[in-house]
């Protein structure tokens, strides 16, 4: 029999009674072992060879986890310093024996907790007791670490998993391949196998010199595993943005532009946002370092603003009868919102006086200074709107909704009255989460008031909403962590198979 040369070293370095993996037919034979791979996966085809499958879990420490391998875990540290300091006859206070136990920032509360859940001594009032029998030494965790950091095999166990949750080891799968010899292939073995030449690449020189006339081609096999190669492509986020947009032109909406760094004027005066209003205060806003102040307001506009805010609009009008400074309104600020763009463009100021029906969107960036968490980020995608006409009511705005969202394969929308100081009626929305069942608020809206509209110079209804594009995207994909598609902790995979269809 002739094979080519790759898969006639293979069968000859196979055996009968002894499974092979791939990686120890490489060594054996001197071959890469994607090429041992592709030969076997021939000579599986010709009955030669039995090739298994089986996933391979492999456990090894993370960075953090080699860092306790050289220095001990936090825990077993803190309990080895209590001691010293004679903790184990009286409570000691606590920041000495951190001090001496090296621990710092993070570190601190690991130990803390780990101290406490392992029984190591006791932490009350500021001070800490050690257990004199307690043995960091034997401690299950501790073994399992250090004899994974040297090569050892165990995947599971309790100890195992608790490594696991606490970060220290990572877990992972590969797919091992094993070949055995068949008895058609003993056969061909004894009968005899010659090396055939086969040419795996047509060269330059094959051409030049007429050889490629005569020698034997290898053959493709398009069957093969291979390994998979990970193209960029553009984020999901990005790509159900431009989905949106596309279905809101489509409702017959134009898209809005505006400055990221706008004054508080346009992101909360203009929106009769009362100047001493708790989400004005430097703790939510992002404020700037230099330039600290727009240059210039449209001065007309500021004036019915500044009046609107003191005395309200209209015979019965009630403004905050609070002060209103303009220098105030003219200081500088990442937009915690793009209802910005939507008064810039209500007032006149961006394209000229516009005259109803209009229908204007966003989907744009606003940033807050919100705390982290699996539904909150420090920035995130505004999808802004707004329509402007005669005779709206709430009915208007809840059919947009239900014929926005039902292009997005979400049809369970609910309404919660709620408040803003520019909307009345105020309305949040709701949608279901589709793994946890859960109630995800995903936008706020209303019909916004005349003590925002008359100043702009509007007059006429509009109804107007900011509803959030991760928030969507949560409910699309079914994920439940915003943190799957930003930062660090991104899920890959998610981020790689994710099909954002239309
Ligand atoms: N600005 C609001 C928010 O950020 C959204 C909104 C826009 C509500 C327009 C009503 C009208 O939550």
């Amino acid at each position: 029999m002739q094979l080519p040369q790759a898969q006639a070293a293979v069968l000859e370095a196979a055996s009968t009674r002894e499974a092979q993996s791939i990686d120890e037919l490489a060594a054996a034979t001197g071959l890469p072992p994607e090429t041992v791979t592709g030969a076997a996966f021939e000579l599986q085809e010709e009955g030669l060879v039995a090739l298994s499958e089986r996933v391979e879990e492999t456990v090894t420490p993370t960075d953090e986890g080699l860092e306790y391998v050289e220095r001990g875990l936090p825990e077993g540290r803190l309990h080895r310093a209590a001691r010293d300091a004679g903790a184990d006859e009286e409570a000691v206070p606590m920041g000495q024996v951190i001090g001496a136990a090296g621990l710092e920032g993070a570190a601190v509360d690991i130990a803390l907790s780990n101290y406490a859940r392992k029984g190591y001594g006791g932490i009350e009032g500021g001070k800490i007791s050690a257990d004199p029998t307690a043995e960091p030494g034997a401690d299950p965790e501790a073994r399992a670490l250090e004899s994974l950091a040297e090569g050892g095999e165990s995947s599971s166990g309790e100890a195992i998993e608790t490594l696991e949750r606490r970060g220290l080891v990572d877990r992972s799968e590969r797919t091992v391949r094993e070949l055995t010899l068949t008895e058609a292939g003993v056969t061909a073995l004894m009968e005899g196998v010659e090396v055939a030449e086969t040419v795996g690449r047509l060269t330059p020189e094959l051409l030049t010199s007429g050889e490629w006339r005569d020698v034997e081609f290898a053959e493709y096999n398009v069957g093969a595993d291979a390994e998979r190669i990970e193209g960029g492509r553009i984020h999901i986020l990005r790509q159900t943005a431009e989905r949106v947009k596309d279905v809101l032109v489509g409702m017959g909406f134009r898209e809005m532009e505006g400055p990221h760094v706008d004054a508080d004027f346009w992101i909360n005066d203009c929106l009769f946002m009362p100047q001493d209003h708790p989400a004005r205060t430097h703790w939510d806003r992002f404020a700037l370092e230099e330039p600290t102040h727009i240059g210039e307001l449209p001065a007309e506009l500021v004036e019915r603003v500044e009046r609107a805010h003191r005395g309200g609009v209209g015979p019965d009008g009630e403004g905050y009868h609070s002060p209103w400074d303009e220098g105030f309104a003219r200081a500088l600020a990442l937009r915690g919102h793009t209802t910005s763009l939507s008064a810039r463009y209500l007032s006149g100021h961006e394209i000229g006086e516009l005259e109803p029906p209009q229908r204007f969107f966003s989907v744009e960036k606003v940033y807050r200074n919100d705390t982290l968490d699996p539904t909150h980020l420090l920035e995130f995608f505004q999808i802004e709107g707004w329509v402007m006409a005669e005779g709206l009511s709430v009915r208007d705005l809840m059919g947009t909704f239900e014929e926005f969202y039902a292009q997005f394969g979400i049809t369970d929308l609910e309404f919660k009255p709620h408040y803003n100081p520019y909307t009345e009626p105020s309305f949040e929305l709701f949608g279901t989460h589709p793994t946890t069942g859960e109630l995800v608020e995903i936008g706020n809206s209303g019909i916004f008031r005349p003590e925002m509209l008359e100043p702009l110079g509007v007059d006429c209804d509009v109804m107007a909403w900011g509803l959030a594009l991760e928030r969507l995207l949560m409910l699309m994909y079914g994920f439940e962590d915003i943190r799957d598609i930003h930062g660090t902790l991104c899920d890959l995979d998610l981020l790689r198979n994710t099909e954002v269809t239309y």
